[in-house]
């Protein structure tokens, strides 16, 4: 599967979502390959980080891409690994689309109660236009950062359901520090030692619906 992590927000939690799922499918024993196609590159400081600490190495490979490479070199990838996961920048650049023309499925993490939402339309018409160079490509939206408490959480479910072209994946994602300290060690939530279960639990949903239930349904 060629997955992308995006949107067109900064700080929503793409990279989180991108460097979680591709360590996670890599430790089921699948040849994961992981592409930064944002050109803050923190997917790839992540990469190096975790290679560095760990003494058996991140457990995937890691590429740098750029504009329209992101598309025909992947292309040219696809074949040699069992997924690929594309991390790409907070903007509509050509890198972005240059993954959406050849992604399986796009992941689109939102902030409730933050300008977040408010690009949702942008979103959906990006997609929408991707979809006449690539009609297979599907889309999911899902809550990051949830709020612990409150109707905020509810409120952006609904902008989002109301979508058409995006799908709601009622997995969300809380506010939890864990996501943050686990990057900083360059692991993913669930290898952070002690565990914060609710958030390896979270990220374990997730998971297991877009390589499970999207997966099975492509
Ligand atoms: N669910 C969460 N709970 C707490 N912190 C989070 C969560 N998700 C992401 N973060 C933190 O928020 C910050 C932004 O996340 P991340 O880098 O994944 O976003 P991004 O969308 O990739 O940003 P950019 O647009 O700059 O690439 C990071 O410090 C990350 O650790
Ligand atoms: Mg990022």
């Amino acid at each position: 599967m060629i997955l992308v992590s995006g949107g067109i927000k900064g700080g929503s939690g793409k990279t989180t979502i991108a460097t979680n799922l591709a360590v996670m499918r890599a430790a089921q024993g699948r040849d994961v390959l992981l592409i930064d196609a944002d050109d803050q590159e923190t997917a790839t400081d992540f990469t190096a980080l975790r290679s560095e600490r760990l003494p058996s190495g991140a457990g995937y490979t890691s590429i740098k891409l750029t504009g329209s490479a992101v598309r025909t070199e992947t292309l040219k990838l696809a074949s040699k690994y069992d997924d690929i996961v594309i991390d790409t920048g907070g903007r509509d650049t050509t890198s972005q689309r240059a993954a959406l023309a050849v992604a399986d499925v796009l992941l689109v993490p939102f902030v409730p109660r933050s300008f977040d939402v408010w690009t949702l339309e942008k979103v959906s018409s990006l997609v929408g236009e991707m979809r006449a160079a690539n009609p297979n490509l599907k889309a999911y939206a899902f809550i990051n950062r949830a709020d612990p408490n409150g109707r905020d959480n509810a409120e952006a479910a609904e902008v989002i359901r109301e979508t058409e072209v995006l799908a709601f994946i009622d997995t969300p994602l809380g506010t939890r520090k864990a996501f943050s300290n686990a990057a900083a060690q360059g692991l993913a939530v669930i290898e952070l030692k002690p565990q914060d279960t609710k958030a390896a639990e979270e990220i374990w949903a997730l998971f297991r619906y877009v390589f499970d239930t999207v997966a099975v349904s492509e």
